[in-house]
């Protein structure tokens, strides 16, 4: 780093010391430098709950562009990739500010207390129809035969998709993941057939709620392009955002959540003991391990961070599972407690990107959780430890769960 050097210091996110203890890691980098420098993602990083909080309201932090992997190929294999970028840029977060409004005020009326109300039955039976399916084997993996496919189904549901559809949903779901790795040009070409698919696929759905609405999100976008607020485009290129944004993350906290309570046995008897803890519980596995554990913001003017400026132009990841383990904020930070109060963690972001489907996966993942639980006594881990993977650009994810019950 050029002259802030002496404050802002330099981290290395691909050491192992990061990638095995990433909580340990952020402890680490909190105390000794809040805004810190990562050389090799040209990017800075921020730790601490205030600082992160701020920069989550601040109308001069932008939300991040999501393309900045496309950013890094060749002009030629940009161009290759150029209906992925062109859908990206129509996602919500992406656009200037007034289209985001467009996109919020749009969206809410369909993501309402009454849709996740209307939905919530539906979650019940997803659960149990998937519990019913491995029941008589007493194993299962969580993550490929309950975590996966309950939050794929709900986001089914909530776009209009036939049952039949819903396992190739799934797999465009993992398809487009890649468009946020680490640039492998093989597995980019992959992530943009499975999003040029999802959009065929969905335009043919539009065609048909443009006909005969119904309770979902594309006869709401469709009723909108008739009033003209909305493109066909962007209506498209928004569901695809909804799948993105909905499904790994629901699936992530629902398997997460799990291995906490695995960890902690004693919360997980006090769960059992009173399954009216089931909503602080989720808020305590949201706070301990919450899926997207960082967002990423570019500056749009310079602007003070923890005390030093940081320069227009430039990308600042926020950890928000940094800035849920702040042991200014919240007491014993490492401690998994579900009676914790005053729990307010940063996991669904804050301000004006704040998650538009917080209460969604809120009520999914209580309603899993307690369906898994009352179903089954016995439920046990099956693994030694648990299979982490690393997510970019820090935290991690469970490849497998696999349990007895
Ligand atoms: C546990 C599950 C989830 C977590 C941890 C989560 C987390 C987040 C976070 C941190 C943001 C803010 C991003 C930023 O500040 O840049 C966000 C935004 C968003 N989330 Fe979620 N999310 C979850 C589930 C969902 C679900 C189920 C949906 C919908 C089906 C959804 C839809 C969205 C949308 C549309 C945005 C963009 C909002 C905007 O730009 O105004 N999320 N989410």
């Amino acid at each position: 780093m050029s002259d802030q050097a002496a404050a802002v210091r330099d981290y290395d996110l691909f050491t192992l010391e990061a990638t095995a203890d990433p909580n340990g890691f952020l402890h680490r980098v909190r105390a000794e430098s809040p805004l810190s420098w990562l050389p090799q993602l040209d990017a800075y990083l921020l730790t601490r709950y205030a600082d992160i909080n701020a920069a989550l309201r601040s109308s001069r932090m932008e939300s991040a562009d999501m393309s900045r992997t496309l950013n890094r190929l060749t002009p030629a294999e940009q161009e290759e990739l150029a209906p992925v970028r062109r859908s990206i840029e129509m996602w919500m977060g992406h656009t200037v500010p007034a289209d985001h409004l467009r996109f919020q005020k749009l969206l809410k009326r369909y993501f309402t207390p009454g849709m996740v109300d209307r939905l919530r039955p539906r979650v019940r039976a997803f659960t149990d129809e998937l519990l019913d399916v491995v029941a008589s084997k007493g194993q299962m993996d969580v993550v490929r035969d309950l975590a996966y496919p309950l939050p794929a189904n709900v986001i089914a549901e909530l776009l209009g998709m036939p049952v039949s559809d819903r396992e190739q949903l799934q797999a465009w779901s993992r398809g487009i993941l890649p468009i946020f790795g680490n640039g492998d040009l093989v597995q980019l070409r992959e992530a943009q057939r499975s999003m040029v698919e999802m959009h065929e696929y969905l335009r043919l759905i539009a065609a048909e709620r443009r006909r005969t609405p119904r309770e979902d999100v594309l006869s709401m976008f469709m009723a909108a392009e008739a009033e003209g607020i909305v493109t066909e485009d962007e209506a498209v290129a928004n569901c695809v955002l909804l799948l993105f944004a909905g499904h790994e993350t629901t699936a992530n906290l629902i398997a997460n959540g799990l291995v906490l309570l695995f960890g902690n046995p004693d919360q997980l008897a006090l769960l059992r003991a009173d399954p009216d803890l089931t909503p602080l519980a989720v808020e305590e596995m949201l706070r301990c391990d919450g899926p997207a554990g960082v967002v990423g913001r570019v500056a749009c003017e310079a602007v003070e961070l923890a005390g030093q400026t940081v320069p227009a132009g430039k990308h600042v990841y926020l950890a928000l599972m940094a800035a849920n383990r702040d042991p200014d904020v919240f007491p014993d930070p490492d401690v998994f407690d579900i009676t914790r109060e005053r729990n307010r963690h940063l996991s669904f972001g804050m301000g004006a990107y704040y998650c538009l489907g917080a209460a969604l996966a809120r009520m999914e993942t209580d309603e899993c959780l307690r369906i898994l639980l009352d179903r089954c006594p016995n439920l046990r881990p099956a693994y030694e430890t648990p299979d982490w993977l690393p997510t970019a650009p820090i935290g991690h994810r469970l490849g497998s769960l696999p349990v007895t019950f």
